[in-house]
């Protein structure tokens, strides 16, 4: 029944992890769950006044296409107070979460067969876009020993005619990890040559900036003002389901955006932009106390693994995860993860998941209390103990 794009996608696993720990949860079993990427806080109070106000303002129809003008101009003004950037809110653009962002950018620029350079390992879901929108990803190695991020050397020697984009994500989704600058940087410089029409273009997934605890990080834009930011309220603002994203673009992928936008979601969701507005201007203090708690957690969550045997080498300074090396105990990451699941009663979320690279680690999130990180880890300690 199924058409074969459907058919040739990857299932997220990560997902299929935390989707049987609430079934077990629904008969009654207790599980820590570390496996998914979801702040464990709720939404701060501040944007949620703002979004009732604008519920009772009758703000509550189609939005512009692109966003609601004032958000747009907000997020300007963000990137100047954040990275001392200037940019044209024309060139930054509303849509329901990074995700259905970056589904619409692969759309707009890429074509039939053409290549996009991703880590391996990298977010699970980056392939899947790219397939979906006719291109092929290319993977090139991120080993622990890069700090499981691109090497700029390692992507140069990748690319080829038909490589269109090169995705970068600091910090970083399966490893937790920044980017160094200076690679940041010289990956800019090889995609300086992109145009709308062609050569790689670099598209720097930010979703995780605002969650860094060893120094700030850098955005592609500071090194290049032709790149593709994708970015959004999700992780730093805990608001994950609201779906409110962005895409800061090239002047000259504006119009392909709008129109895509208008056919496939017409707006992002209206309340979430009034919202994201707010965010933006009153929630400074939160996402400061919810980055200071996850920095906390994470050294708790980092002796915790190694004293329970795992390998612990890059430095996971940034997002909420460390992706821990498991093979000590396993070599098929994914069997290691349902076994925690069945038998320590914890999720974690199988490296593999993130492609080959990852195999024999497991993905840690510490998006969640210190009492659940350090009981999770009792249990697993626990069991690999008299396995
Ligand atoms: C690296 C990365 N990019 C993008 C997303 C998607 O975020 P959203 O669609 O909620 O903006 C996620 C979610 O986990 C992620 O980890």
């Amino acid at each position: 029944m199924a058409k074969t794009l459907t058919q040739s996608l990857k299932p997220f696993l990560a997902m299929k992890l935390q989707e049987k720990a609430l079934e077990m949860e629904q008969s009654g079993q207790r599980v820590i769950k570390l496996s998914i990427g979801q702040p464990d806080f709720t939404t701060p109070d501040c944007i949620i006044d703002a979004a009732q106000k604008a519920m009772r303002d009758g703000k509550t129809g189609y939005t512009h296409s692109l966003g609601i003008w004032e958000l747009r101009e907000g997020l300007a003004e963000y990137y100047a107070t954040e990275y001392g950037l200037s940019l044209a809110p024309e060139r930054i653009v509303i849509t329901s979460g990074s995700s259905f962002g970056l589904l619409m950018l692969f759309e707009a620029i890429l074509d039939e067969g053409d290549e996009v350079i991703i880590g391996n390992p990298a977010y699970a879901c980056y392939e899947n876009f790219v397939r979906c929108a006719g291109g092929a990803a290319r993977a090139v190695p991120a080993r622990e020993e890069e700090g499981f991020q691109l090497d700029p050397e390692k992507v140069r020697a990748a690319l080829t005619p038909g490589t269109r984009g090169v995705i970068v994500n600091s910090p970083s989704n399966p490893g937790g990890t920044v980017m160094p600058p200076e690679n940041l940087r010289a990956l800019a410089g090889l995609c300086a040559e992109g145009t709308a029409d062609s050569g790689p273009l670099l598209i720097s997934d930010e979703i995780y900036h605002g969650l860094s605890y060893e120094g700030q990080v850098s955005s592609a834009l500071e090194f290049s003002d032709n790149c593709i930011v994708a970015d959004g309220f999700s992780k730093r603002y805990a608001m994950t389901g609201w779906r409110l994203g962005w895409l800061v673009l090239p002047e000259a992928l504006v119009p392909p955006l709008n129109l895509l936008l208008q056919n496939f979601s017409i707006c992002a969701p209206s309340v979430s932009q009034w919202a994201g507005l707010a965010a933006l201007k009153d929630a400074g203090p939160d996402t400061r106390r919810m980055a200071a708690e996850y920095g906390r957690r994470r050294l708790i969550l980092m002796d915790a693994l190694r004293e329970a045997g795992f390998g612990v080498k890059s430095s996971p300074s940034g997002a909420f995860y460390i992706l821990a090396d498991a093979r000590a105990f396993c070599d098929d990451s994914l069997l290691f993860s349902y076994e925690l699941l069945e038998q320590a009663k914890v999720s974690v979320a199988p490296g593999i998941d993130f492609g080959s690279g990852a195999e024999g680690y497991l993905r840690f999130s510490y998006a969640n209390s210190v009492e659940n990180i350090q009981e999770g880890m009792q249990r697993i300690k626990k069991y690999l103990e008299n396995r």
